[in-house]
């Protein structure tokens, strides 16, 4: 993915895929499937049979374990004592600092709770019609009128960070350089130099804006992260910073694939598009059927801190841990037709957003801004994909988005 913001040299959107195999693993299923069919956990180097380099693998002492079937994967990730998230330490903690996502209990559980005072229902409604509603329409209004578009570049892309920069209350002008040092940040595996200059940018320019909040608080993000207290605790500037770095990632990289993969689906299905466009109803289990089918973050990872049994298979203590989301959701002993998008099948618990205690702070968010895109996508009339379009599809290995989905309307 490419945007006016990259310079010349350097184009951190188009590296970052290519390290995460977009463009380059179209479908990695049947292997998940193949070797999901042989054992619960594999034991080995996962992305070689892909035929890629990993940014994930490359930084591991070890050759991870990967559990793929949904009950191995849920045993995992239930179990944050066993199977630790400090790891993150060494990886992409470098760049982010300190953040939720490497902490262990108690100081998790603590950490998320201050946080947590950000994400509540009244914010989730303020943010819904003063943010994620007017930057959705501004977005097909650009191309309302000429017919055509293509949803991934004009709305879905830029929509997700555009929502996150202004709950956070940065100033528009900086919303594109903000998005090229967050994606410079999570390329650290393969460009550490531009890693490491984005996290120390981001630094400065959180501190700034951290400070004015403190002196005269607003209603934004920072705001109230700067505000919240439980037990008399309250949070550092490390710990804000080290939130924001990872919030931009974690929250606009997932919800900008996650509902292309569902748009995929449905463009790809026309009977289910059409269905939803008659009733909205069916809005929420469309939306964790494409999250279930192809989900943008395939694996998370994990250390396992004693020899522990996961589904039959031995993981010893120290070993990495690759916990393979995308192939549990599609485990044929939980879901029939696993490999089939279809909005109408029963909902049952799936692992895109994990599970245990780092499930997705911002699963409700994410939804939410998925409901407010697609619904807006659905009223478009005769919205449908561009019978001119070639081969549109979803590829990607640790990360998974079509690069393109070209419509046409009315
Ligand atoms: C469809 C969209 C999304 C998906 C599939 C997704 C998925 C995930 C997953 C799998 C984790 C667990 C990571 C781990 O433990 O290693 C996670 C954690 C997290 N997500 Fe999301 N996410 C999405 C959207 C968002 C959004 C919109 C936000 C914005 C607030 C967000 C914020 C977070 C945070 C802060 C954590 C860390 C929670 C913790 O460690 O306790 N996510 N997400």
């Amino acid at each position: 993915m490419t945007t006016e913001t990259h310079d010349s040299e350097h184009d951190p959107f188009a590296e970052f895929d290519a390290a995460a195999g977009i463009g380059t693993v179209r479908d990695p299923y049947p292997v998940w499937a193949e070797l999901r069919a042989q054992t619960p956990v594999f034991a080995g180097p996962m992305s070689e049979l892909f035929g890629i380099d990993s940014m994930d693998e490359a930084l591991l002492q070890q050759p991870p374990y990967t559990p793929l079937t949904f009950d191995a994967v849920q045993q995992v990730l239930r179990d944050g004592e066993t199977f630790s998230s400090s790891g993150y330490a060494d990886t992409i903690g470098i760049v982010f600092g300190h953040s939720i996502l490497e902490m262990d209990e108690p100081e998790h559980h603590a950490y998320r709770a201050l946080i947590q005072q950000a994400f509540t229902r009244k914010a989730m409604e303020t943010w819904e019609a003063e943010i994620v509603q007017p930057v959705v329409d501004r977005h097909i209004d650009a191309f309302r009128e000429r017919g055509s578009a293509d949803l991934v570049r004009e709305l879905l892309f830029p929509f997700p960070v555009t929502v996150i920069g202004e709950m956070i209350g940065l100033p528009t002008d900086d919303l594109p350089v903000f998005h090229k040092k967050a994606v410079e940040l999570i390329s650290i595996m393969t460009d550490i130099e531009h890693g490491l200059n984005a996290s120390a940018w981001l630094y400065e320019y959180f501190q700034g804006i951290i400070t004015e909040r403190r002196a005269a608080p607003r209603h934004d993000l920072i705001s109230v992260l700067a505000q919240a207290e439980l037990d008399g605790q309250q949070l550092s500037d490390d710990e804000i910073i080290a939130f924001l770095r990872l919030l931009l990632p974690a929250g606009a990289e997932t919800t900008y694939r996650s509902s292309s993969n569902l748009m995929f689906g449905l463009l790809s299905n026309p009977d289910q598009l059409a269905a939803l466009r008659d009733d909205r109803s069916l809005m929420p289990q469309a939306i964790e059927e494409g999250v279930r089918w192809d989900p943008p973050l395939t694996s998370i990872g994990r250390t396992c801190t004693k020899d522990t049994v996961v589904e039959g298979v031995l993981i010893p203590a120290g070993a990495p841990v690759m916990v393979c989301m995308a192939a549990a959701n599609r485990d044929p002993s939980r879901w029939d037709r696993p490999d089939e998008f279809d909005i109408f099948r029963e909902p049952k618990q799936h692992m895109s957003f994990a599970f245990g205690p780092h499930m997705c702070l911002g699963m409700h968010l994410a939804r939410m801004e998925t409901t407010v895109a697609v619904n807006a996508l659905l009223d478009l009339p005769d919205l449908r994909l561009d019978p001119e379009a070639i081969d549109v599809h979803v590829s990607g290995l640790a990360f998974r988005a079509p690069s393109a989905l070209p419509v046409v309307f009315g």
